[in-house]
């Protein structure tokens, strides 16, 4: 009797939402979550409170996520990482960001455009360096993130006006010689397969040797355009190099050869092309949308 109460009132007090109001404390906390130091704590929780537990997460230069562990995993883990290794004074081939601001937002429940101003901190070779993110964002009734649609504006040209101060970072932090391309995946390689010996141990283990493992780096895989860093390359499994040590099954994989389903070939066509489950529309803009079409077939 009593739970049926319960689920009577929550089912009554969901009806509405989310909120206008619900949906802005949503962007807001993002928004601070998703700065240095913030992302530590956050990816150290594993699972982010603001998205919801079968959140579908689109990052336009690498994947599709499902489930809030594995997105938290991309979303703050990889710049915990990459914030971890710029403190340990490694040159980073990713930024992370260090602070931003919302520069555009729009809401119409259960949707929100918003994007932020963010600067990404690149280590202390580069500094910091200007990187917008888009991203379309949908809510469900718990007033968490059920659909991210996230674009980095830019962030190939971004990465590619950095290569030639990156690499010269490496050059003088590796004592190596080699073009733009050549030291970036040299410093790739040697973090990929450093973090395989490390983490990736017993049944999760993925090559015969960090010498193997090297090669492959080296000379099996291409570094990768900077679009492609949910293909199959270098830039892909470097990625990765944080994640191994929070769930080496789940990620050691996409260090190997075939990049375990994550680092692969994709289809540009399917990629393209492909849809969210739930409208990214608002309810109202949808309904009018709809009615609109419906005027025009009668004209
Ligand atoms: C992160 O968590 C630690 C331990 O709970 C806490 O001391 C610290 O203040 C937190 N940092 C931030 C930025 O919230
Ligand atoms: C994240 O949430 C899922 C689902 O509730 C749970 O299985 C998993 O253990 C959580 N991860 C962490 C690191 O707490
Ligand atoms: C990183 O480099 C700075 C400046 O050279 C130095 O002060 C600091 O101790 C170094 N940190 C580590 C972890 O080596
Ligand atoms: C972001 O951090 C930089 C460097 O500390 C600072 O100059 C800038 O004002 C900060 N911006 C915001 C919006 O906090
Ligand atoms: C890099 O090239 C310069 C010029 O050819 C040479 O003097 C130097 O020894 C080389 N360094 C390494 C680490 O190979």
């Amino acid at each position: 009797m009593h739970s049926a109460l319960v689920t009577l009132a929550l089912s009554a007090a969901v009806s509405a939402t989310p909120t206008f109001t619900q949906i802005i404390e949503g962007v807001a906390g993002f928004a601070e979550a998703f700065q240095y130091p913030n992302f530590i704590n956050v990816s150290a929780a594993g699972n982010y409170t603001g998205f919801a537990p079968d959140i579908v997460g689109r990052l336009d230069i690498t994947d599709t996520y499902t489930g809030n562990e594995l997105f938290t995993e991309y979303v703050f883990g990889l710049f915990t990482t990459m914030a971890n290794k710029a403190a340990n004074n490694e040159t980073i081939l990713i930024g992370y960001p260090q602070n931003q601001t919302v520069v555009s937002l729009g809401i119409e429940p259960p949707m929100a455009f918003a994007s932020a101003l963010a600067l990404f901190n690149w280590g202390p070779a580069i500094g910091l360096v200007p990187v917008q993110i888009d991203s379309v964002l949908r809510f469900d009734d718990n007033a968490q993130v059920s659909q991210w649609d996230g674009i980095l504006r830019r962030f190939a040209w971004t990465a590619s006006t950095l290569e030639p101060a990156i690499a010269a970072s490496v050059r003088a932090e590796l004592k190596i010689n080699g073009t733009d391309q050549e030291v970036l995946q040299q410093r790739a390689a040697i973090d990929i397969c450093t973090a395989h010996t490390q983490y990736c141990t017993g049944a999760n283990v993925q090559y015969a040797s960090q010498d193997d493992c090297m090669d492959t780096m080296l000379n099996k895989k291409t570094f990768g355009q900077w679009y492609q860093i949910g293909e199959d390359s270098v830039i892909c499994r470097y990625i990765h190099t944080g994640m191994v040590a929070y769930r080496p099954a789940v990620h050691c994989p996409h260090l190997s050869v075939s990049g375990g389903g994550m680092c692969r070939d994709r289809s540009f066509a399917v990629d393209a092309t492909t849809q969210f489950a739930l409208p990214m529309i608002g309810d109202n803009s949808l309904a009018a949308l709809t009615a609109l079409a419906g005027s025009h077939r009668r004209r």
